[in-house]
């Protein structure tokens, strides 16, 4: 494999310890002369940072999908604020933007073995926004046009999980915790248990398995174990379930620790109807699985100062959010002066949108008096059945999409979010729409139960009901439009949204909590 999918140089740049050329921040010059015995101690040793490598398959800004990029490309940088040495490992993607690969730096390339292939690995690095990221090169397995669904996936992450183990000697960082996310990663904590424990230069590392989805399990055929794996007979206990090989099982067995995105979530997927078949396994496990809560980046989700949106707002002066609304309009074509209702999201059933497509197929009246504005891409019966009603109906639009500068603009001009999903593991959007003052409507569910209190029960800021039905989704939008018609409540319950705190600090915090109790062990 050449070395050509990212700007080289061959030279490794070391840089000096910065503690031998000055005093670290916050202590007192120390005095030429040598200190006596009886002398105290000017400055107490700084705690030892604690080292993690988080690898993931998406991270933004470099690649992503979805939620999982969003967390990776935020979580790092709120670590090291902590005084954390949070970093990332991820694919070299074909489709990383060249201004990042234009700042890459070489470290080096060896040959990582993946089942009897024996495959060529570039290491690069890039020093971005208070984060280092690693990438892992190989064009026959990451040069392709997605991230997943190609036929050799179960190769390719086999190889980027083998790759990131096998490199940890040349990146000149030891990490004390390896925190892989998702399926795609999920392999490493198994390799490390059955190869590498033991190996110089990767004793006593603590592995962090992060499940963002349970319903990606990562399944392959059972030859794949030794075909591909490289893996004996004796692991097949730890990776089979149910005939096939699943990474998410084989994670939940051999990590240390099992974290989910929300409390709930974590307490949903013991219940056999909630856990894609894993219950048992995670029951099994349960000492070591933790819910915590996302957060969203608050500094690119901010309308004080987001460069996306007609008019800058904020909670002590919301005036803007007009301005953002008749922005908005104008762009769709909208007119009157309704609610306007967002569904930002991947257009999937278990989203809730098979529950939206049923009362709009049944001209709901809680849907008549706003406008409904859909952004996003998905599976292909949604794509048409939104393109469909918007053709038909005045007050709907269908924006068949993956744009975040757009989505900004929708959060911000909208009034109502609506995220009825089925399931949600955490959901970042809902915590979004709260940041530009724009009203979620959810399910009771995973993060969405976390994060958004029912206003009707008091206080609270958003709408929730509980019924995965069309009735109960209706009755809830009813509700929302009516109280929006009521000026001075709405205004109170757009402060309410304005004031919660979705940012990383806190569930930062507990993750920096959970990897020290993990590294006393
Ligand atoms: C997945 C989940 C979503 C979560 C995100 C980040 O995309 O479906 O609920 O917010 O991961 O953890």
């Amino acid at each position: 494999m050449k070395q050509t999918t990212a700007k080289t140089t061959t030279t490794k740049t070391v840089k000096p310890a910065a503690s031998a050329a000055k005093p670290a921040t916050g202590t007192k010059p120390v005095p030429s002369a040598k200190p006596t015995a009886s002398a105290k101690p000017t400055a107490a040793i700084p705690e030892k940072k604690i080292k993690v490598l988080f690898a993931t398959t998406e991270a933004f800004p470099f690649a992503g999908t979805g939620g999982l990029g969003e967390v990776v490309g935020s979580l790092p940088k709120a670590l090291n604020r902590l005084g954390v040495d949070a970093r990332v490992i991820m694919p070299l993607y074909g489709s990383i933007p060249r201004k990042y690969r234009d700042k890459m730096q070489y470290i080096g390339n060896m040959r990582v073995w993946v089942g009897w292939r024996n495959q060529y690995c570039g290491v690069f690095r890039i020093d971005n926004d208070g984060v280092t990221t690693y990438f892992v090169d190989n064009e026959q397995y990451f040069l392709r046009d997605s991230i997943y669904g190609q036929h050799d996936d179960g190769e390719r992450f086999t190889f980027f999980s083998r790759a990131v183990l096998e490199c940890i000697p040349m990146l000149d960082f030891t990490p004390d915790i390896i925190h892989s996310n998702d399926h795609a990663t999920a392999l490493i904590p198994t390799f490390y248990k059955a190869c590498y424990a033991l190996m110089y230069g990767h004793t006593g590392i603590k592995n962090v398995f992060t499940v963002h989805n349970l319903e990606y399990q990562g399944c392959y055929p059972p030859h794949i174990l030794g075909d591909v794996m490289g893996l004996g007979e004796d692991m097949r206990g730890v990776v089979d379930f149910n005939c096939q090989v699943n990474c998410v099982k084989s994670a939940i067995e051999s990590a240390d620790s099992v974290t989910t995105v929300s409390p709930t979530y974590a307490e949903e997927i013991l219940r056999p109807d909630r856990a894609f078949g894993l219950s048992d396994i995670l029951n099994r496990n349960r000492s070591k699985l933790v819910g915590i809560l996302n957060g969203v980046n608050v500094e690119e989700y901010d309308p004080e100062t987001s460069p996306f949106i007609a008019k800058n707002f904020n909670a002590e002066d919301p005036s803007g959010k007009a301005e953002c609304k008749r922005a908005l309009k104008k762009e769709l074509g909208l007119e009157g002066d309704r609610p306007i209702i967002a569904v930002i999201s991947r257009l999937a059933g278990h989203k809730g949108l098979d529950l939206v497509k049923g009362a709009l197929c049944r001209n709901s009246y809680a849907f008549e008096n706003a406008d409904l504005v859909v952004l996003g891409t998905g599976e292909r019966y949604l794509e048409d059945f939104f393109r469909y009603h918007a053709s038909c109906h005045a007050n709907s639009r269908a924006l068949i999409t993956f744009d975040k500068s757009l989505a900004q603009r929708i959060y911000a001009g909208a009034d109502i979010f609506l995220m009825p999903s089925a399931t949600e593991p955490c959901g970042l959007s809902q915590m979004m729409a709260c940041r530009y003052g724009t009203i979620p409507i959810v399910r009771k569910t995973g993060g969405l139960a976390d994060s958004i209190k029912d206003c009707r029960a008091g206080g609270g800021n958003g709408f929730v009901f509980e019924d995965y039905t069309v009735e109960a989704l209706e009755a809830t939008v009813a509700d929302a439009v009516r109280m929006y018609g009521d000026k001075t409540e709405w205004s109170a319950l757009m402060q309410r949204a304005f004031a919660c705190d979705f940012s990383w600090n806190a569930s930062a915090r507990k993750y920096l909590e959970l990897y020290k109790d993990l590294l006393k062990k």
